[in-house]
C-alpha cells in the first residue's frame, strides 16, 4: 500500500507486468505538448497489445454459458456400486462449480433461445476432478458421433446469409429420424426454460460405477430442479432481455437464495443389459422410469458466484474423459467421441496446460511427467527439479509412480464381436418419442405443434412430408397436430 498523491488515502501501487511501478496510466510521453507518442512509450504498447490478446476463441458449441461454485452433500452412500471417494459417506461434501449453457449461439447470443441448455458439473473430488457434462434434456439428437459436426453446421446459421435456417434444420432431422425423440423435447413447452435455475440436468449417456469387488453398474445420472421446471413460450422469451437467466442466476445467488437441486441414479447391473430390450447404451433412448427406478442419493446447491467471468466461467473447461477411480465410460459410441473432443478443444482453446489453470485445477495433488508447454509451472509439483521420466529409481525420493488400485475393472464385448460398420439408422427412433408426446397436455401438445410448425413451415415441401412421415411413426394424432399447425401458417 502506499500513499495517492492527490487524495492521500492509501492505495495499492499500479504496476506493469513486470511488476515496475507506474507513474502516469492516463497519458502517453509526447514529443512536445502537442508533438506525437514516442517509441520509447513501453507501457502504452504494453497496454495495447495485451488488450489485443484479450480474446480466447469461444466454444465451438455452448459459447454462451454462465457458472457459480456450490456443494454436492451425498444423503446415501453408493459404497455397495462404486468406489468413487465422494460417494462413501452420508453427509459427505465436495466442492462443485456448475455451467450453464446455451448450445447455438455466440457467447453474447440470447439466454432464450429455443435450444437444449447445457448443464456441467466439476465436482473437485479428493481422487481427482470427475466432469459430468449433460444438458437439461435426458437424450440426444445423435447416437453416433460421426454425425456432430453435421448436426451442429445444420443448426447454427446459414454458411452464405449467417442467419437461422429452419431449412438445414429440418432437412437434418428429416434425413436422421434418430433425432425424433430429442427434437419432440427441444420443441416441446421445455424448449425455453424460464431460468437455469428452472432446469433439470442429465447426464444422458449411460456411465458406469464399479465397487471393490470389480462389480461394474452402469448409471445414468439426474439432477431434478427443487426449483421446479418453469419454461417460457415463444411469444413470451421474445420479450425476456437477452442476458435474463445469467443476471437471475447471479442476483438469487448473490441474494442468498441458493439454487439446488436433488440428485438421483439409475441403475442397471452388466447381467441386465445384455437382455434389456432397449440398447441400453443409445443415447436417444431414456431407461423408463418404471423399470428403472430413480434412487436419489443427494443434493446439489449453488452458493457462491464467480469473482471473474473470463478468468472462471469461459476459461473452465468440463471434459466426459474428467473421470475418477470408481466411475468409468460405457459402450454409448457418442460417449466415446465425446472423450476424445473435449479436452482436444480445450488445448486449442485455452492452451495445453489448461487444467492448471485455478478454475480447473484439481483440488489434490496433481503429480505426473508432463512437462512444459505455454504457462508451465502455475502448478509448481509439474516444473520442479525432479525426474520428467518414468519408469524411474526414484520412487523413494517421493517422484510419482501408479496406483495399481484405481484401475478400472476389465469390460466384456460382445462375444464374437467383429471390427465392422454397423448401421444404426432403422434401430427405433419412435417409440419413445411417441411415449413423450402421449404424457403431454393438451395445451402442451398444442404448444409442440405450434413450435415445430413456426420452423418446418418454412422448410420445403419435401421436408415437411418427410417430417409428417416421421411424427406418424411415433404417433398418428402427433402428425395430424403438426399437419395442421404447419396449414393454419400457410394458407
Ligand atoms: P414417466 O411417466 O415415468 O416419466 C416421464 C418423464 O417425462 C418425467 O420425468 C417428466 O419430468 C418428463 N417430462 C414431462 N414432460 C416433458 C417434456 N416436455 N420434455 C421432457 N420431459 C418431460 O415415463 P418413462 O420413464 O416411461 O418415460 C416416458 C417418456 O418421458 C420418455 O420417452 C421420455 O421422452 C420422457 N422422459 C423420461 C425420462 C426417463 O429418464 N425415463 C426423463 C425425462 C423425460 P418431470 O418429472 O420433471 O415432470
Ligand atoms: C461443449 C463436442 C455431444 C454437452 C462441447 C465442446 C465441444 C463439444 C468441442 C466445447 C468444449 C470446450 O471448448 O470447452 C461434442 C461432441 C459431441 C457432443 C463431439 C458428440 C459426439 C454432447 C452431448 C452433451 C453435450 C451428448 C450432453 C449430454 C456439452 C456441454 C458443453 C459442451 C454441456 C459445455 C460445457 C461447458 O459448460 O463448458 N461439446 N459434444 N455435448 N457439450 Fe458437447
Amino acid at each position: 500500500m502506499s500513499k495517492c498523491p492527490f487524495s492521500g488515502a492509501m492505495s495499492t501501487p499500479l504496476t506493469a507486468s513486470n511488476g515496475a511501478p507506474v507513474a502516469n496510466d492516463n497519458q502517453s510521453r509526447t514529443a512536445g505538448a502537442r508533438g506525437p507518442v514516442t517509441f520509447d512509450n513501453h507501457y502504452l504498447f504494453e497496454k495495447l497489445a495485451h488488450f489485443n490478446r484479450e480474446r480466447i476463441p469461444e466454444r465451438v458449441v455452448h459459447a454462451r454459458g454462465s457458472a457459480a461454485y456450490g456443494t454436492f452433500t451425498l444423503t446415501k452412500s453408493l459404497s455397495e456400486f462404486t468406489i468413487a471417494d465422494f460417494l462413501q459417506q452420508e453427509g459427505q461434501q465436495t466442492n462443485i462449480f456448475l455451467r450453464f449453457s446455451t448450445v447455438g449461439g455466440g457467447q453474447d447470443s440470447s439466454d432464450y433461445a429455443r435450444d437444449p441448455r447445457g448443464f456441467a458439473v466439476k465436482f473437485y473430488t479428493q481422487q481427482g476432478n470427475w466432469d459430468m457434462v449433460g444438458n437439461n434434456t435426458p437424450v440426444f439428437f445423435l447416437r453416433d458421433g460421426i454425425k456432430f459436426p453435421d448436426f451442429i453446421h445444420s443448426q447454427k446459421k446459414n454458411p452464405r446469409t449467417n442467419l437461422p435456417d429452419p431449412q438445414a434444420v429440418y432437412e437434418f432431422w428429416a434425413n436422421n429420424p434418430q433425432s425424433l425423440h430429442q427434437s419432440t423435447i427441444l420443441m416441446s413447452d421445455r424448449g425455453i426454460p424460464l431460468s437455469y435455475r428452472h432446469v433439470n440436468g442429465y447426464s444422458s449417456h449411460t456411465l458406469s460405477f464399479w465397487n471393490k469387488a470389480g462389480e461394474r453398474y452402469w448409471v445414468k445420472w439426474h439432477f431434478k430442479t427443487n426449483q421446479g421446471i418453469k419454461t417460457l413460450t415463444n411469444e413470451q422469451a421474445a420479450k425476456m432481455p437477452a442476458f435474463g437467466a445469467q443476471q437471475d442466476l447471479i442476483e438469487s445467488i448473490d441474494n442468498g437464495d441458493f439454487p439446488s437441486w436433488t440428485v438421483k441414479v439409475q441403475l442397471m447391473s452388466e447381467e441386465e443389459a445384455k437382455t434389456y430390450a432397449i440398447n441400453p447404451f443409445d443415447l436417444t433412448k431414456v431407461w423408463p422410469h418404471s423399470d428403472f427406478p430413480l434412487m436419489e442419493i443427494g443434493q446439489l446447491e449453488l452458493n457462491k458466484n464467480v469473482d471473474n467471468y473470463f478468468a472462471e466461467t469461459e476459461q473452465a473447461a468440463f471434459a466426459p474423459s474428467n473421470l475418477v477411480p470408481g466411475i468409468g465410460a460405457s459402450p454409448d459410441r457418442m460417449l466415446q467421441a465425446r472423450l476424445l473432443a473435449y479436452q482436444d478443444a480445450q488445448r486449442y482453446r485455452v492452451g495445453a496446460n489448461y487444467n492448471q489453470v485455478p478454475v480447473n485445477a484439481p483440488r489434490c495433488p496433481v503429480h505426473n511427467y508432463q512437462r512444459d508447454g505455454a504457462f508451465a509451472g502455475i502448478n509448481p509439483a509439474l516444473a520442479g527439479a525432479g525426474a520428467n521420466f518414468y519408469p524411474n529409481n526414484r520412487a523413494n525420493q517421493g517422484e510419482p509412480a501408479e496406483v495399481v488400485a484405481a484401475a478400472e475393472p476389465p469390460m466384456p464385448l460382445e462375444q464374437d464381436a467383429w471390427l465392422d460398420i454397423y448401421d444404426t439408422r432403422d434401430e427405433d427412433n419412435f417409440s419413445q418419442a411417441g411415449a413423450l408426446f402421449r404424457l403431454m397436455s393438451e395445451d402442451q401438445k398444442n404448444q409442440l405443434a405450434n413450435n415445430i410448425a413456426d420452423g418446418l413451415s418454412q422448410a420445403s415441401e419435401d421436408v415437411q412430408q418427410a417430417m409428417y412421415a416421421k411424427y406418424e411413426q411415433a404417433d398418428k394424432e402427433y402428425a395430424e397436430r403438426v399437419k395442421q399447425a404447419v396449414a393454419d401458417r400457410t394458407r
